[in-house]
């Protein structure tokens, strides 16, 4: 829309000046002509007045002479007349006249001086006047001047009139033009170009109801509609012999689980139910930049794992509004189709006051919960406000819930994570058949370290309400269990890893969470993409023969001051890797209102430039630290350059840069290393494995790294490439639905 203006003004201009152009032109040739007119006339009047006026002055009849020029005045355009002696002295001057007219006796006297007519364009008052004035001779010699005055005002008027038309002429045709520019836009190249891309739409989302878009009237686009047609039945072909292989591979478990085979497989176990999925997190944020309004994905373990599962079986995504363009993008009722350039699901938007987010997020999912579980040795804060504000903003979560699901039968929620404990258990206090699973994102310690949580029996109650809870790993759930045996009456049977209590069964069952590997679709293969990637170490100043990479967020239960220390000693112990190594950080920054973060994003600057300055030489550093946030497309270049991904967290429920790194690399070369203390870590065999917190095995894992053959490495990678694929972020939603499916 913003263009079509810009078109329609950039019209509007260039009209407007070709009519000034030729307005000026017109307007200066109208004044000539009138002006040689007036001046011609004036001429043939003042010569057959001379006539009558020379005998008069000759015989020096004054009374003769004040009669003519009373007698000539006001007459048509002639004002009035003068008599001028041979000093230019008025003899007789017409009544009208009697002002003096401005440059009057100059015109005079020129006109005597050089013997012939003299006249001016003067200004009297408001009037133009024409002075013109001939000599008055006595035989051969002159003796005085006749001076006629003409009104020339309306040559004035005449240029206005023109000015005034032209005008209103423009002001018409802009008008007309700019209404015509649109609407022709509209039609020739807007309306075929949303159908097209709504027919490009609707094929890639596969929609099968979706109505072809009538596109014959696009006389400019019938060649492309043309091919377009062509590509969209193949597609559409290609689609449904997928979606048939997909079909029936779905009794073979063993077979790989794809986007496609998720999607029937969904259809086939839902039958029509809707998936409504619930995070604080929302997967697309929307910020005003200078007015322009664009979107990014967050870094977020939970968003990349379920994003590609919505959007393969859609639905309905509630999570929070936190983007400053948020609000500027959705309907009435708070939501936005998304992916934004591709939409395939609904998200609906809950906005959180400063008051709820301090409290609710800051303080009590993340200064409290978060430390809690991840026993990362930073002392978990539990303030009374936080928790009230976490209550308010988990009944808000379920009330937006009961609210979407309010049509719906027999409804199936997916609540995720720590910072929405309550909502499991308000959603079925109102919706007892609604079918209700919890996920938890992050560890979850053993029962003596979380009974230090001064609310743990209501998180543990409003957990409790959900039918099916989830975590990474059978250890989380096993401690989960305890937990819940120490704190609330309930009756546990340890075969089938279930919790009753009030009459109502929980099952506690791991679900180690993925990624979608990319099946290939992503994989590189022309020759730019490593002229980027090589612009990508240029810019970076970077000429060393290895590359290191760690990818995480500003975080201390990531273990990046650890992981800088391992690199200080990794260089102090292998000094041939000087200037031959270089560590990337990318580490954009996270929940930066916490006090605990902001202190870790400076000592994190600290160590980077004391190691830096410890080990540099001529152009040479060893760290480079990123604490931009890089899209998923910038941050796989620098997977796919990287001789070894370093992730040392603390303690990490699962940890998806570990997978993803190693679903880029391809081409099956480069090492993980791995941090013990990751869900992960249980998966990926191939991995270097290490405790983050000795930094001298973390140093010889590094070397290891480096050292490593090629075809070492190409075993591993192939061996985490497997288990990656074989158990994706497809199969692992597969999994869960169908365990929460057969629950009700
Ligand atoms: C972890 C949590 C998520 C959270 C993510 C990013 O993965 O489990 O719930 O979304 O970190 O943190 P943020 O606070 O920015 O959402």
């Amino acid at each position: 829309m913003k263009q079509l203006f810009i078109a329609v003004f950039a019209i509007i201009i260039i009209i407007t000046l070709v009519v000034l152009a030729f307005t000026t032109d017109q307007v200066y040739r109208e004044e000539q002509r009138l002006k040689s007119d007036l001046e011609y006339r004036s001429t043939l009047l003042a010569d057959s007045l001379k006539e009558t006026v020379e005998p008069n002055f000759i015989s020096k009849s004054d009374r003769q002479m004040q009669y003519l020029v009373n007698k000539f005045e006001n007459e048509e355009r002639l004002v009035g007349m003068n008599i001028y002696d041979n000093k230019s002295n008025p003899v007789a001057t017409s009544s009208s006249l009697t002002s003096e007219m401005p440059k009057a006796k100059q015109i005079a006297s020129d006109a005597m001086d050089h013997d012939q007519a003299t006249g001016d364009f003067v200004q009297a008052g408001k009037q133009k006047i024409y002075l013109l004035a001939v000599p008055l001779h006595d035989q051969n010699s002159v003796v005085g001047a006749l001076m006629i005055a003409q009104n020339a005002s309306y040559i004035d008027t005449r240029i206005e009139e023109t000015w005034k038309n032209n005008l209103i002429r423009l002001f018409i045709q802009a008008s007309l033009l700019s209404i015509a520019t649109l609407f022709l836009i509209r039609w020739i190249i807007f309306e075929p170009i949303k159908n097209l891309r709504d027919l490009l739409r609707s094929t890639s989302t596969g929609e099968p109801g979706k109505k072809f878009p009538n596109l014959s009237g696009s006389f400019f686009f019938r060649p492309l509609i043309k091919e377009v047609t062509n590509v969209r039945r193949s597609l559409m072909e290609a689609r449904s012999a997928a979606s048939e292989e997909a079909r029936l591979r779905l009794e073979k478990l063993d077979s790989p689980w794809t986007a496609e085979r998720l999607k029937e497989f969904v259809k086939d176990i839902l039958k029509g139910r809707t998936i409504f999925m619930v995070s604080n997190r929302e997967p697309y944020i929307h910020t005003k930049n200078g007015g322009k309004i664009s979107y990014y994905i967050p870094a977020s373990g939970p968003v990349t794992a379920i994003e590609p599962v919505m959007q393969s079986c859609g639905g309905i995504w509630i999570a929070n509004g936190s983007g400053d363009a948020d609000k500027l993008v959705v309907n009435k009722k708070d939501k936005i189709q998304v992916p934004p350039d591709e939409p395939k699901y609904t998200l609906r938007r809950i906005w959180l006051t400063d008051e709820e987010e301090t409290g609710y997020y800051y303080g009590f999912s993340n200064e409290g919960l978060w430390p809690l579980c991840h026993i990362a040795h930073n002392r978990p804060t539990f303030r009374k406000e936080d928790w009230e504000e976490y209550k308010k903003v988990n009944q808000k979560f379920a009330d937006t819930v009961l609210d979407e699901i309010k049509n719906h039968d027999r409804p199936i929620v997916l609540v995720q994570d720590y910072q929405l404990a309550l909502v499991p258990r308000m959603i079925k206090a109102k919706r007892p058949g609604a079918v209700v699973g919890l996920f938890w994102h992050i560890p979850w310690p053993n029962s003596e370290s979380f009974s230090i949580c001064p609310t743990k029996k209501e998180i543990l109650d409003g957990m409790m309400g959900a039918d099916l809870i989830g975590f990474h790993t059978q250890l989380y759930c096993n401690n989960f269990i305890e937990t819940v045996g120490r704190e609330l009456e309930s009756l546990i049977d340890f075969e089938q890893f279930t919790i009753t209590r009030n009459n109502h069964i929980s099952y506690i069952k791991p679900f180690p969470i993925s990624i979608a590997f990319p099946n290939g679709f992503d994989e590189p293969k022309n020759e730019n993409y490593k002229k980027e990637c090589k612009e990508l170490v240029d810019n970076l100043g970077i000429k060393t023969k290895f590359i290191g990479l760690g990818v995480d967020r500003m975080d201390y239960i990531k273990g990046i001051l650890e992981r800088l220390k391992a690199i200080e000693i990794f260089l102090t112990q292998n000094p041939s890797y000087k200037e031959n190594f270089t560590f990337i950080q990318i580490a954009p920054p996270s929940r930066t209102k916490i006090k605990k973060m902001v202190d870790l994003s400076e000592a994190v600057d600290t160590e980077v430039n004391r190691i830096n300055s410890l080990f540099k030489k001529g152009q040479w550093k060893p760290i480079i630290l990123l604490k931009k946030l890089h899209s998923h497309e910038e941050v796989k270049k620098f997977y796919r350059l990287a001789d070894f991904c370093l992730v040392t967290s603390l303690h990490d429920g699962m940890n998806l840069v570990a997978k993803e790194y190693a679903a880029s690399r391809y081409d099956e070369k480069g090492v993980l290393i791995l941090s013990q203390y990751t869900g992960a870590s249980k998966e990926l065999k191939g991995a270097l494995i290490v405790n983050p917190y000795n930094g001298e095995q973390t140093a010889d894992a590094i070397r290891e790294a480096l050292e490593m053959s090629i075809k070492e490495q190409t075993k591993r990678m192939r061996n985490m490439r497997e288990t990656i694929r074989n158990y994706n972020v497809y199969r692992w939603s597969a999994e869960l639905l169908k365990t929460i499916v057969n629950l009700g």
